[in-house]
């Protein structure tokens, strides 16, 4: 059992490297979009958490097939070289007063994605607490910020707070519904919840 999660993960990854995309994760997003079409060329896109980059060089190839534009926000700089030309990079914290101005002032967004985490303690009290605020904060964010007829794609981690939240999403917008892709790790316990159709 532990091997063959290792297998997959390392399949994942070596896959990631070949295609040219700084980690894994990509997967979990292109699993997201088969199943829901979130994205189509010509959009506007906010990744809230995006880096090192794998889900914003995704989207810039893949989905807006070079397109649109991206907002990518991360408290750590994108690991792309180069940065795609549909993306505006900021680097800090989505939820400080000064980025979130700057993420409004881009605005208003036909998709807003999140695969942003916590670092992890271990402490899965902590960690579940902590996923379950920054996926709050993106709702709202979302709120405020996407058009009408716009998805929304949050990661948060089971455990977290994840029932409340998608009940919030269901008055908001047309459907909403909890998603575990196939490349989530075995041992992960993070789920996204996608809102399809901002009323
Ligand atoms: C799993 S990684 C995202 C991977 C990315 N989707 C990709 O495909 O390359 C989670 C990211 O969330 C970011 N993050 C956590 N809290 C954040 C916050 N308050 N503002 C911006 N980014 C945040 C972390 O810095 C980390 O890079």
């Amino acid at each position: 059992m532990a091997n063959s999660r290792r297998d997959k993960a390392d399949s994942f990854t070596k896959k990631a490297h070949k295609e040219g995309y700084p980690a894994r994760s990509v997967y979990k997003l292109e699993e997201i979009n088969n199943a829901h079409r979130l994205i189509k060329p010509g959009d506007k896109v906010l990744d809230v958490g995006a880096a090192p980059g794998s889900w914003t060089l995704f989207t810039h190839r893949e989905l807006l097939k070079g397109n649109g534009k991206i907002v990518s926000v991360d408290l750590n700089p994108l690991s792309l070289d180069p940065v795609p030309p549909t993306v505006t990079e900021i680097t800090g914290d989505a939820f400080s007063k000064e980025v979130r101005a700057r993420l409004v002032e881009l605005g208003p967004y036909d998709t807003v994605l999140s695969d942003a985490a916590p670092m992890t303690t271990g402490n899965r009290t902590v960690d579940t607490s902590r996923s379950e605020r920054l996926a709050e904060e993106v709702f709202h964010l979302a709120s405020e910020q996407l058009k009408k007829g716009g998805n929304l794609v949050i990661k948060i981690f089971q455990g977290g707070g994840e029932g409340e939240l998608l009940k919030k999403m269901r008055e908001e917008y047309a459907k909403a519904k909890a998603f575990k892709p196939k490349a989530s790790r075995d041992d992960s316990f993070e789920i996204f919840l996608i809102g399809l159709g901002k009323k």
